[in-house]
């Protein structure tokens, strides 16, 4: 099983940061990426019309091996609200139809598909879980399955819930999309790179993700998945740079009428960001390395006896099979203050989010032991 993977960050080594969830900390090879970068934007003149592509080439590769895709299916975005755009624009409606979101989707996800629905006179149908039921997955998850019907235009979902870490079972709501003729977007922001993810398993059409979290990379530089179903589609804006003869320097204005093949004509201007691609490079490259599969049996081992420590307490977490390993927030027993316990985190520097109702706990491979003891050791003096 993989170790502690601390001394590859440059993270406080006084802080309990178990807040992956809000902002990964920087690798040190991918710092050490960008700031080489940096300097080496001192002489333009080295700058060759190869170094506009090859960043972008490797990175596309990168996350094709991470989610199972061409290299040729993924574009650079900027943020998540860029990549939800970029697609929803090229979705027809169906007379009368609707789409389907889940009850506190991100926000960036959520204001898409409204104003996509309303420029497109189409209902958004928002399911949420039996309060009732004792597994709010089961429940949440059969009621999305039963909700995906003939009338159903568009499903964008998260892989996994961003405030408590619920699992969405992709495969089947992929299937049952398929099955409905309805388009299947996830934003994968807050488990792609620390879980699996096979975007041909599930039938997912786009899978759109921010790279600050669990891809490890700089803020301002998300990546998607964007599949056949878009190839022909119309992009938010018309980049130089993604279209078939962008490699000529020398034949731009001979413009090309088509655009480069595959999903680079939704690539943001300026893809080549020449200071943070390198440094999602070398990040990507770092997980493929440990892979995903690994770093939720480490985050499984760290979080073995907080879970024990929660049911002990009389808190509630979601059962196993739609608990995601590297975040999940449990409902602390009724007799704990939040407004308290939150100061007491901050004071004893416990790092977690408050969402909603939960108190978000997200694990990584650059946390330990101790990280966990420390947080359990407060919530106990809380009781
Ligand atoms: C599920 C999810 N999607 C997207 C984002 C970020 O969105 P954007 O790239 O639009 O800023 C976050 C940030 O917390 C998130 O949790």
């Amino acid at each position: 099983m993989l170790k502690s993977q601390k001394h590859l960050f440059h993270l406080d080594p006084d802080v309990h940061y178990l807040n992956n969830a809000y902002r990964g900390p920087q690798l040190k090879s991918s710092e050490e990426a960008g700031i080489a970068s940096i300097i080496q934007q001192r002489n333009p003149f080295q700058l060759k019309p190869t170094d506009f592509f090859d960043g972008v080439d490797s990175v596309r590769k990168l996350f094709g091996k991470l989610v199972n895709c061409e290299s040729s299916d993924v574009a650079i975005i900027p943020s998540t609200s860029y990549g939800f755009s970029s697609v929803l624009k090229n979705i027809k409606p169906k007379i009368g139809g609707k789409a389907i979101v889940v009850q506190d989707e991100f926000p960036s996800g959520y204001f898409s598909i409204a104003r996509w629905a309303k420029e497109n006179q189409t209902y958004v149908e928002t399911i949420s879980p039996d309060p009732a039921s004792i597994s709010k997955g089961e429940s949440w998850n059969s009621a999305l399955l039963e909700a995906i019907d003939a009338k159903t235009s568009v499903v964008l979902i998260s892989s996994i819930h961003w405030m408590s870490g619920l699992k969405f079972d992709l495969e089947a709501i992929g299937a049952k999309c398929r099955q409905m003729g309805a388009v299947f977007i996830v934003d994968g922001t807050q488990s792609v790179g620390a879980m699996p993810i096979d975007v041909k398993a599930c039938q997912i059409d786009a899978l759109i993700c921010a790279t600050y979290k669990w891809l490890l990379g700089p803020y301002s530089l998300s990546i998607a998945f964007i599949g056949e179903k878009f190839h022909q589609g119309i992009p938010l804006e018309e980049s130089w740079m993604n279209r078939v003869n962008a490699r000529d320097f020398g034949r731009l204005s001979e413009y090309a009428s088509d655009y480069s093949p595959g999903a680079a004509r939704y690539n943001v201007g300026e893809a080549a960001n020449f200071v943070l691609m390198p440094m999602l490079q070398a990040s990507l490259k770092q997980i493929l390395d440990w892979t995903p599969t690994a770093i939720q049996e480490y985050a499984s081992s760290l979080n073995r006896p907080f879970l024990d420590f929660i049911s002990h307490i009389g808190g509630k977490t979601e059962p196993a099979p739609f608990l995601a390993q590297h975040l999940f927030a449990p409902l602390l027993p009724k007799s704990i203050n939040s407004a308290d316990l939150k100061k007491e985190l901050e004071a004893n520097q416990i790092y977690v989010s408050t969402r909603g109702e939960y108190l978000r706990v997200s694990i990584n491979v650059f946390n330990v032991a101790e990280d966990v003891s420390a947080l359990m050791h407060v919530i106990e003096q809380q009781l």
